[in-house]
């Protein structure tokens, strides 16, 4: 029977969250929101001027109301900002009438892809060993997802298609 339900992506910045999450919107026919998108349009700022100029706290406020209110649509790939997941209301809504799915990759790959970028504050000022922390802190809470990928070994239509299947098999 087809599922009416979102498929929500979880998991570390960098682990394709926003790109697997397009290819998977168009493989599926779902519509694709992506949550950081969302909150950067509503406040017509970047991400890193959101936290520059009204801080974290507020970011992470919109982002709760934001995602909150996008779980309660149907028939939407999500793709949620990586600390979307730790908030315990977001995780709640997401169990209602969605599937999670949590994109993981080795700690090595994720430090590699986040700790130049300019887009991420909050890895901006953390060394090599500090975001190795935050991410394995970060997978005790990612691994309560409903599904999850082991994505190094695999290509980008190899994801997608194992997250069609979990979705069409739910
Ligand atoms: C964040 C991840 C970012 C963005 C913000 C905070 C985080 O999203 O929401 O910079 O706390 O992990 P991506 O995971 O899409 O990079």
């Amino acid at each position: 029977m087809k599922s009416n339900k979102n498929i929500v992506l979880v998991g570390m910045m960098g682990s394709g969250k926003s790109s697997i999450g397009k290819l998977l919107s168009k493989k599926t026919g779902l519509d694709f929101i992506d949550i950081d998108a969302l909150i950067e349009k509503k406040e017509n700022k970047s991400i890193t001027e959101i936290f520059k100029v009204n801080g974290e706290k507020y970011f992470r406020d919109l982002e709760e109301k934001i995602s909150i209110k996008k779980l309660q649509e149907y028939n939407n790939v999500i793709s949620l900002g990586g600390g979307a997941f730790l908030n315990a209301k977001i995780r709640k809504k997401s169990s209602l009438n969605s599937i999670t799915v949590w994109l993981n990759w080795k700690t090595s790959t994720l430090i590699d892809r986040i700790k130049d970028s300019k887009k991420r504050p909050v890895v901006t000022n953390l060394k090599a060993n500090e975001i190795k922390d935050l991410i394995e802190e970060r997978s005790k809470i990612y691994n309560s997802s409903d599904y999850k990928v082991n994505c190094d070994k695999l290509s980008k239509s190899e994801i997608i298609n194992k997250i069609k299947n979990f979705y069409e098999n739910t």
